[in-house]
């Protein structure tokens, strides 16, 4: 077997846990309870594990990164070989404090998520009150830190006339960048689908806004679109391609080619507790299943964006059409496409239901 080139980035999911409960998080429906979280050592060997293959940078993920007490320790490691390092944060527990410990530790960047424009729309999706003055409070000491800011605004149906709000927040913060993006069905949020999925009109509305805006501030502040797979004639390359450019790490260790890649029947996800990432990444079933283009449906086979898209979404295929091995149903030359433009029909005829929070699940397996 040819040795892949080495992942570019590594995703380590230090915990589940967080304070918010949003219901379009895409962490798996059952989630890795706190007694079965990697130790500081573990994660200490597998930093130097990535730096030691070639991976350029590390994303500190969830959960909520900063409910793990010793992330400032891992920053500094894996400062201190060599990777770019990135926290993906919702920002309720960024105190001064923490902000101080991770300049410190020699953070590169800090990624900011918003539910909403508002305290009352942002606590609500969230699920945590005062979460959203505690995130201005955050993006305040990220810009004085002198760190670029990245804001994360996710879009659904409960928030999206609020669009325009949302990327003004973001300018008046001084973000650099802002993700404008659109819900990803997957864990929490494919429960919560019917009352999340935007209408086609909601879409294009929201396609104008940002239109309108990336005019407004270009040269100032970049904006990245990411659009619901549901109306999209082509699917999005998931993961830069499986086993191609990410390996995530779950709270408990098991490596995983994509966060939501435990729905896939049939897997044995190697843990980080057993094997090194060299030995997981070239060798181990779960990550050279779906890798490249020989698993493909004649389908993508015979198409010339399979190495450009690599086929989509494996998660999305079986999650929609009942086979990972599928070609992604949002492409359009699908024969499974169809069940895309069910999905859109049935969550527009719902009204906006109760959303299922994440806690009802969590207390079962904490
Ligand atoms: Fe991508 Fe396959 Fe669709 Fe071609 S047929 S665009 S490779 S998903
Ligand atoms: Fe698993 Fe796309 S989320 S392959």
């Amino acid at each position: 077997m040819s040795v892949p080139p080495p992942p570019m980035g590594l995703i380590a999911e230090l915990t589940h846990r967080c304070p918010l409960q949003c219901a379009y998080c895409s962490n798996p429906l059952q989630m890795d309870a706190p007694k079965s979280e990697l130790s500081t050592a573990d994660w200490l060997r597998v930093l130097d594990e990535a730096a030691a293959i070639g991976i350029l940078q590390v994303h500190f993920s969830g959960g909520e990164p900063m409910a793990r007490r010793e992330l400032k320790h891992l920053v500094a490691h894996a400062s201190k070989v060599g990777l770019y390092t990135n926290i993906i944060t919702s920002g309720v527990l960024l105190s001064d404090e923490a902000m101080a410990e991770l300049l410190d530790a020699g953070i590169d960047h800090i990624q900011l998520s918003f539910q909403d424009s508002t305290a009352e729309g942002g606590d609500r999706v969230g699920g945590y009150r005062g979460g959203h003055a505690k995130k201005l409070e955050a993006a305040r000491r990220i810009r004085e830190a002198g760190l670029s800011l990245t804001a994360n605004f996710v879009i659904h149906r409960q928030n999206i006339e609020r669009v325009e709000d949302m990327i003004a927040l973001g300018e008046a913060l001084g973000a650099d960048r802002m993700e404008i993006a659109h819900t990803q069905y997957y864990g929490w949020a494919l429960l919560n689908r019917n009352a999340l999925l935007p209408t086609r009109d909601q879409l294009n509305f929201v396609n104008g806004v940002v239109d309108a805006a990336r005019r407004r501030l270009q040269g100032r502040i970049a904006i990245d679109y990411v659009v619901p797979d549901y109306y999209a004639a082509r699917p999005k390359a998931c993961m830069g391609g499986w086993g191609n450019r990410f390996i995530n790490i779950s709270p408990s260790g098991k490596a995983l080619p994509c966060h939501a890649a435990e729905t896939l029947p049939g897997f044995t996800f190697p843990s980080v507790r057993d094997h090194t990432l060299a030995e997981i990444w070239t060798d181990s079933d779960a990550f050279t299943r779906f890798r490249g283009t020989d698993w493909m449906p004649e389908v993508c086979r015979s198409c010339d964006r399979r190495e450009i898209d690599w086929g989509g979404c494996r998660c999305q295929a079986l999650a929609i059409a009942g086979d990972a091995a599928l070609t992604d149903p949002a492409c359009h030359r699908s024969p499974d496409h169809h069940l895309m433009e069910e999905a859109i029909t049935t969550a527009a005829g719902h009204a906006p239901l109760d959303l299922v929070p994440r806690r009802l699940q969590q207390a079962i397996h904490d």
